[in-house]
């Protein structure tokens, strides 16, 4: 049988937490289906600076290119705050998504029937929501150079830049993206102000031919902020570059109740993909239990379809957290009247339950 190899870097704060209920259910939907699937795991972040001096070891990121996918809970908290640039623990999640070109990031806002009530919006506004947000993540004002200080340290300058084929190739992800769903693509920029806009608006118009059957709009991205709030479910597919593809995807996770739900995938052109929660570190709640594991545990259901294929297994997992949800267990990120409240890792076994 294939060997479909499995690193999990559990990272900071709430990482190791919600790390640990999303390798259970990987384990047991591994056991009982027979999957083949391997895993080991590493340091990354600032445990792994504390331990190795370095956020992204050598050893890690050895183990993450011979991966077939990676599921990372989460980097960053207040002690590493006044490190140096290259050592903060951020650049280890920004290392692994360069050295693996893992360019196109997916992160999906759905809001579970169940949780209408969660959302900060009133509930009609976000019933049925299902959205898509495609980020480039390896391009733009992340990585563009030059970037420092002046010399006097009177100023300190990043550059956004993006080529062509960094615009068509995130470009092409989403439109294809756009036709599985319900064929409508919003591409976000600021073409009003910034040339490196004008060019996406450029090459994304120009792809459109090669996908008649996609609607695609424009739209800037202050308007593109204020849209998802007014009205989110005017979106389908939304495809943007990566400082607005992270502003939009914070906006988007609230709608749906918590951050706490929403997984992601970041895919290179192999299919080797690192999945993880949009959620971060949380270091205030971390080590308390009251973190929730669902956003991991969707990003191992993410990992089954989209770097292995095994989509059964990976629909069990999430029809296993609606059952969850519609018995109306949460956790403390999410609010409800007459819900009952769990813990982090009572949370995974419920869901584990549900699997069985
Ligand atoms: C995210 C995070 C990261 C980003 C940070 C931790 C570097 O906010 O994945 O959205 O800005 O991309
Ligand atoms: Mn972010």
């Amino acid at each position: 049988m294939k060997t479909r190899e499995v690193l999990i870097l559990q990272g900071d704060g709430i990482g190791p937490e919600v790390c640990h209920e999303a390798k259970k259910v990987l384990e047991h939907i591994n056991d009982t289906k027979d999957l083949g699937i391997t895993i080991s795991e590493s340091a990354v972040g600032g445990c792994a600076f504390e331990e190795f001096g370095s956020p992204l070891p050598e050893k890690t990121l050895k183990l993450a290119q011979r991966s077939d996918a990676i599921l990372l809970g989460a980097v960053g908290g207040p002690s590493w705050d006044n490190l140096d640039y290259d050592l903060r623990p951020e650049r280890a999640l920004l290392g692994l998504r360069s050295e693996l070109d893992l360019f196109a990031n997916l992160r999906p806002a759905i809001l579970s029937k169940y949780l209408s009530d969660s959302s900060s919006l009133k509930p009609e506004k976000v019933l049925d929501l299902d959205m898509l947000i495609v980020r480039e993540l390896t391009g733009g004002i992340y990585f563009g150079e030059p970037r420092g200080r002046s010399d006097t340290n009177e100023s300190a300058f990043n550059t956004m830049v993006y080529s062509k084929n960094e615009i068509e190739r995130i470009g092409r992800v989403a439109f294809e993206a756009a036709q599985k769903r319900n064929k409508k693509l919003c591409s976000v920029d600021k073409a009003n102000v910034l040339e490196v806009s004008v060019l996406w608006r450029e090459v994304i118009s120009d792809l459109a031919n090669e996908y008649p059957d996609v609607h695609l709009s424009h739209m800037l991205v202050d308007n593109a902020a204020m849209q998802l709030v007014r009205e989110p479910k005017q979106f389908d597919v939304i495809v943007t570059g990566n400082l607005f593809g992270d502003i939009l995807s914070d906006i988007a996770a609230m709608l749906t109740g918590s951050i706490g739900m929403l997984p992601s995938a970041s895919l290179n052109s192999k299919n080797q993909g690192l999945y993880e929660p949009v959620h971060g570190s949380a270091p205030d709640i971390a080590g308390k239990g009251l973190a929730n594991p669902i956003a991991a545990i969707l990003s191992v259901a993410m990992m089954l379809k989209y770097s292995f294929s095994l989509n059964e297994a990976s629909s069990d997992i999430e029809g296993a957290i609606q059952e969850v949800l519609s018995a109306g267990y949460i956790t403390h990120d999410l609010e409800g009247n007459n819900n009952k409240k769990l813990s982090t890792s009572e949370m995974g076994n419920k869901i584990i339950e549900k699997l069985i």
